[in-house]
């Protein structure tokens, strides 16, 4: 599906958004009358979601309204256009005309990206696809604001991205295939890709990542991506690190059941970040972002590790392994200190599918964030403003650092305890971070969705791609 920006005069289906009470914002006295038809014809108020539609059967031409509730607002611009296109794909409609004359820039973005998010099917592995008869979204915008169209277009397209990523199963999608996926996508959005394969994981002394990976024949790889921006500045330099477990089995630690079934999704923090940078290149910000995606897959065989091993880290402390399903947060250390180190990152987001505790805090709506900048924060809190997406800080509880203190060895890779473990995870990770500001986004609830959500069908949502989007373009200058 494309989307476009000029005038929809020529477009026989024409859609309109309509407050509470069918209220309009346009005066044209064609769309006033069409929409006392629908009031009075098809129970129409405006309702959020509602959808009416007036055809002229003369002319073949159709006049749509679909309901906001009270307010025109981003979210409500966003789920009125994701009933459209479902309605549109219902309809067998190839071509929408969107009425948005009267929307600020922000809401324009909205509609847009939301267009490109609510056309998304995962259908890779259908042999026969399933119709998706709307081909073109044209969007009715003045040319000031085209601009922020297109940034919703490029957003949307980066979703996407992520969400094919995520979708795509663990054995088609190795750690080596996705870092071939990123160098592509490198080439496409314009941002650099440096892989570091096993040897050099090794000689680097990444080694709670190779502990992790070597249950498993396919070797682990990191995957960094380098944007530069605002080169006038070098020595500012976000780091974006994303958990990039392609299967997570739980290792020796085995998971149970169900909780098989959906673990391709661990690497979806990964996917974020991905589609960050890809939105991030194409708007070219004027920032400098490196990301760091330690791929692998947890595993069991003969070479696994085990419970109880003392491993290294890149980092230098050591660590005794309670549960080798605690593997996301090993991972991310080696990948968060190789950013300080050689990347030179001033300040770390991280995201991960890191606990099932995480889950039990916002669901499915949102992701609980921890670290120790509150600066940074703010800006995470702005971003998640930009992109409607939820967030709520938790603290990095004082007292439960030490749960994590090792006996014999400098920590535990995770806590006996049964509770806290999202803040455990938490505050495993800051052992790593070197002091710099670093926000921690537990991701595992909204990343992998197991029924439709607005604009999000089930499966790898892509979400924060756009909230990692608006905090970097925060940062810029
Ligand atoms: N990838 C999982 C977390 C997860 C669980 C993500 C369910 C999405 C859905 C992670 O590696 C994990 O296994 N975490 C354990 C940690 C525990 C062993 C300390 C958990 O949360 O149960
Ligand atoms: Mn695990
Ligand atoms: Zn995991």
């Amino acid at each position: 599906m494309q989307v476009q920006f000029r005038g929809i005069q020529a477009i026989p289906v024409k859609a309109y958004f309509a407050l509470s009470g069918a209220a309009l914002g346009s005066e044209c006295p064609e769309t006033a009358q069409a929409l006392g038809l629908a009031e009075r014809y098809e129970a129409f108020t405006g309702a959020p979601g509602q959808i009416a539609c007036i055809r002229d059967y003369q002319s073949g031409s159709a006049t749509v309204f679909v309901g906001l509730g009270d307010v025109v607002s981003p979210e409500a611009l966003r789920r009125g256009t994701d009933k459209l296109v479902a309605w549109a794909n219902r309809q067998k409609i190839a071509q929408l005309g969107i009425a948005a004359g009267g929307l600020q820039g922000e809401e324009l973005r909205s509609v847009a990206e939301a267009a490109v998010m609510a056309s998304y099917r995962y259908t890779e592995y259908l042999t026969s696809k399933p119709e998706r008869s709307l081909e073109q979204v044209v969007i009715e915008a003045e040319d000031s604001l085209l601009a922020e169209g297109q940034e919703g277009v490029a957003l949307g397209t980066a979703v996407n991205v992520a969400r094919d990523l995520v979708n795509e199963p663990s054995n088609v999608q190795t750690p080596l295939r996705l870092a071939q996926e990123v160098q592509a996508l490198g080439e496409t959005y314009g941002f650099q890709v440096e892989l570091l394969a096993e040897e050099k994981i090794r000689s680097l002394g990444m080694e709670a990542l190779y502990q992790v990976s070597k249950g498993s024949p396919n070797p682990p790889v990191v995957i960094i991506m380098r944007y530069t921006g605002a080169p006038e500045c070098p020595e500012d330099i976000t780091a974006l690190i994303g958990k990039g477990v392609t299967y997570d089995s739980g290792g020796l630690n085995l998971k149970a059941g169900q909780r098989f079934t959906t673990m391709k999704h661990d690497m979806a923090g990964g996917g974020t970040v991905i589609g960050a940078m890809c939105a991030i290149a194409q708007q070219k910000l004027r920032c400098n972002v490196v990301a760091v995606v330690a791929a692998c897959e947890n595993l069991i065989s003969g070479r696994a590790y085990k419970p109880g091993d003392i491993i290294g880290s890149m980092g230098g402390k050591t660590i005794q392994i309670n549960s080798t399903d605690a593997e996301g947060r090993l991972t991310l250390i080696d990948a968060i200190t190789y950013a300080i180190r050689y990347e030179h990152a001033s300040r770390l987001v991280d995201i991960a599918t890191l606990t099932g505790a995480a889950r039990r805090i916002l669901g499915e709506y949102g992701a609980p964030v921890l670290g120790n900048d509150d600066s940074l924060w703010s800006t995470l809190e702005a971003g998640a403003k930009g992109s409607g997406e939820l967030v709520c800080r938790v603290p990095l509880v004082p007292d439960a650092r030490a749960k994590i203190r090792g006996d014999v060895c400098d920590l535990l890779n995770t806590s006996l305890a049964e509770t806290g473990g999202m803040v455990t995870a938490a505050l495993f990770i800051e052992e790593f971070v070197e002091g710099k500001p670093w926000m921690h986004i537990d991701a595992a609830g909204p990343l992998w969705l197991d029924h439709d959500m607005p604009y999000t069908p089930r499966g790898g949502s892509g979400w924060g791609v756009r909230t990692l989007y608006h905090m970097v373009k925060g940062l810029a200058r």
